[in-house]
């Protein structure tokens, strides 16, 4: 492993402090599902920052008198103490502490809140742990660590991976890349990185609506769906099949060829679901209205030659992704025909963003 993740021991520049970070949501468009021990990819995944859908994290810090056998965590959602998120923290912090030595030698109060409606079934686990990583370089460098600009982004996204694999992909933005892939520069199976080449100037401020289907608790978490990868018997040609959609996608968003953005982005969301309805036990994450939503987009992209299409995270809730330029009609197309679908008719307007944000 690379000396970047060297921290720094006991010998401090400061006895307390504050850091605070902003950290987006991000929606992948090659997925990753399907890993190896501790938090490694199986495949190459792709991803779209995202930009409304954030996460807001502080943490306070303060040096123990006497550095404790464990981890000394506060945690408060919106300001109010919440002791039932503290245990998920705690195994983070294991998970990561032999690359942050000064964990166990301070308390820490850690305050978050999202942007993004509570209980709306986004995902927040990437935008909380890339927030969370974030805070914490910031911490190592504020007590001494020496990290340029590069490393800090670097080892936060090592950092959010340990926390939950597809955080790694929201430090930077609009695109990144996790996952070890021969046509990108850079590329780890430890860390995201950020798309290289230039983005076709039909991706530029790319939007996404994200229709609230199900607001519910996931029946499957991604975890389990994870792991119901050993064994699945798709599951050497789905790894080899995410690996070259990510190479045709990789020139797509050069020339800006919509025909095969549209086919790529579709056919991944749609092998992710089928990878889950083909695992033992075999579930099924989307709802009828998931389905009447995508036969709807795809009634509307016929008629009115608009490229907008879907994509799907692990849950019922659709990902509708389109042109800026096209923003005011496909939203008129989902105000008359989607929001009716939605629970409570609720969606949220997002576009790609740039990553991580110091507050
Ligand atoms: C379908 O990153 O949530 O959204 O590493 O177990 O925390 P853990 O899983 P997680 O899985 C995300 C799966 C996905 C696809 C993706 O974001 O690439």
């Amino acid at each position: 492993m690379s000396t970047t993740y060297k921290s720094i021991g006991s010998s401090y520049n400061k006895k307390q402090g504050k850091v605070a970070f902003a950290a987006p949501s991000n929606i992948a468009l090659v997925k990753y599902w399907g890993k190896r021990p501790v938090q490694l990819p199986e495949n190459a995944s792709l991803s779209f920052t995202l930009n409304v859908c954030r996460t807001e994290t502080a943490i306070a810090y303060k040096k123990r008198a006497v550095s404790g056998n464990d981890f000394s965590i506060t945690f408060l959602f919106e300001g109010a103490p919440k002791p039932s998120f503290v245990p998920k923290i705690h195994t983070f912090f294991e998970r990561i502490a032999p690359y942050c030595l000064f964990l166990k030698d301070f308390e820490f109060i850690i305050d978050s809140k999202n942007t993004f409606p509570h209980s709306s079934g986004i995902a927040s686990s990437a935008s909380g742990m890339s927030a969370l990583a974030m805070c914490l370089v910031e911490i190592e460098c504020e007590l001494g660590g020496l990290l340029s600009a590069v490393e800090r982004k670097e080892k936060a996204s090592f950092l959010a991976r340990l926390g939950s694999g597809s955080a790694c992909r929201s430090i930077e933005g609009p695109v990144t890349i996790w996952g070890k892939h021969q046509i990108i520069n850079k590329s780890s199976n430890e860390f995201a990185v950020p798309f290289e080449g230039e983005l076709h100037p039909i991706f530029r401020n790319y939007q996404d609506t994200v229709l609230l289907i199900d607001k519910g608790e996931k029946q499957v978490s991604s975890t389990v769906g994870h792991n119901l990868m050993y064994g699945h018997p798709f599951a050497k040609a789905r790894f080899e099949q995410a690996n070259a959609n990510l190479e045709k996608l990789n020139a797509v968003l050069q020339n800006g060829d919509m025909d095969q953005f549209i086919e790529i982005v579709e056919s991944e969301a749609l092998t992710l679901h089928a990878m889950m309805m083909t695992s033992l036990p075999y579930f099924i994450l989307m709802k009828s209205n998931t389905l009447e939503v995508i036969n709807a987009i795809w009634n509307y992209r016929k008629a009115s030659e608009i490229p907008v299409c879907f994509t799907l995270d692990a849950g019922a809730n659709v990902h509708v992704l389109y042109p800026e330029r096209h923003k005011k009609e496909v939203m008129e197309f989902i105000n008359e025909e989607l929001a009716e679908k939605c629970q409570n008719k609720q969606y949220i307007c997002d576009n790609l963003g740039f990553g991580a944000k110091k507050l």
